[in-house]
């Protein structure tokens, strides 16, 4: 059996959710018993007896000591702290804040990807932004933003539920080329489950990956935004340090319009435009060599007027090939040619 230091070491390691302290740290540990037939008995004093988050600490603490050799019942009973201890508490965690983990983080820059509407390969083009400068040796991230459609992870193959969390904050998953990724399909079990969130939560779950994940050094992050221009999707625009957004289209009448859209939005919150992308722009037909333009014709230069000036562009052609490496989780092996001459000028790497 594990002697009480042994038991305390390990409930030491588990936070109070809300505090962002240690149950032991915080006094919250109480008439410990350890019963040589293996069972351990504690008396959880919460700062509020009905604390909504208690069956959580509970749990948390129930499974470190269940780990320990020799414990085989973990038994844990809630107590109350009095009022006076509770002002203690509550006094010595705010007097002593923990360090924001986001001050760990040195990202050079944030950069957007929007669309006016959806399906126009947004999550394609960030994925092949962030492939196009890790193959280059930038160190590179994706905030998956499109909290309730979010399709990064399926793009890289990364399994669900891959997301850890550690001492500092929650860990992005890492790619084959070592792009970090964070996305809510990484924090659920099943690749399947919806994740049904309104508005104002969606929008502090991107903030919390921007502020919560340890994202490290960073040459660029890219936010895969949601489509459209909602209220979430202003929300993180304006919270954020954005330097600009890549604006993603198709060559069909209704896209090029909503990119308009998008773009008197970003003029509103003064973000600049970086580039845009006519996505899925011509098929070059590779038996008769022609270049068909499935969805009309293009529509860069009216969007190029609209913006006043001259802007990075670049059409990508309709590639079966993509979509299936796309649908294999293999975007990594996936190449644009007319790509690699557009990313340096958006980025501004040349
Ligand atoms: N240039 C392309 N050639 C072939 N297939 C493409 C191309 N661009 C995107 N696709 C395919 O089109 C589909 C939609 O792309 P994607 O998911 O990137 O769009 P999106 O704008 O992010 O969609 P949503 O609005 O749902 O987030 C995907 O199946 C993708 O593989
Ligand atoms: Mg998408």
């Amino acid at each position: 059996m594990p002697d009480e230091k042994v038991v305390m070491e390990a409930l030491n390691r588990v936070m109070d959710p809300e505090l962002h302290r240690s149950l032991v740290d915080l006094g919250m540990v109480r008439d410990l018993k350890i019963e040589p037939q293996g069972k351990i008995t504690f008396t959880l004093a919460l700062t509020i007896p009905s604390c909504p988050l208690r069956e959580h600490i509970a749990e948390d603490a129930r499974r470190a000591l269940l780990v320990l050799p020799g414990v085989n019942e973990a038994e844990v009973v809630f107590g109350a702290m009095t009022p006076e201890e509770r002002s203690a508490v509550l006094r010595t965690a705010a007097a002593a804040p923990l360090p924001k983990i986001n001050q760990f983080n040195k990202v050079k820059h944030l950069v957007a990807v929007m669309s006016g509407k959806g399906g126009v390969g947004k999550s394609s083009v960030t994925a092949l932004l962030a492939v196009t400068l890790a193959r280059q040796g930038y160190k590179v991230g994706i905030l998956d933003a499109d909290i309730t459609g979010p399709s990064i992870p399926k793009l890289f193959g990364l399994p669900p539920g891959g997301l850890r969390g550690g001492e500092q904050g929650m860990l992005p998953v890492i790619t084959r080329l070592g792009i970090k990724v964070v996305s809510a399909n990484l924090l659920v079990k099943a690749e399947d489950t919806a994740v049904i969130w309104r508005g104002p939560v969606i929008s502090g779950a991107i903030q919390r990956f921007w502020n919560d994940v340890l994202w490290g050094k960073l040459d660029y992050l890219f936010l895969d935004l949601p489509p459209g221009t909602s209220d979430a999707a202003l929300t993180v625009v304006q919270r954020l340090p954005i330097m600009g957004a890549v604006l993603v289209t198709t060559p069909q009448d209704l896209s090029a319009l909503v990119v308009r859209k998008a773009m008197a939005m970003l003029a509103q919150l003064n973000i600049s435009i970086l580039g845009v992308v006519e996505n899925m722009s011509f098929f070059q037909c590779t038996d008769c060599g022609s270049s068909h333009e499935i969805f009309g014709p293009s529509h860069l230069a009216e969007i190029q007027e609209a913006a006043g000036h001259e802007l990075p562009a670049v059409r990508l052609p309709i590639l079966p090939a993509f979509t299936a490496l796309a649908d294999a989780g293999k975007i990594e092996e996936a190449a644009f040619e007319a790509f690699d001459a557009f990313v340096p000028l958006v980025m501004c790497t040349s």
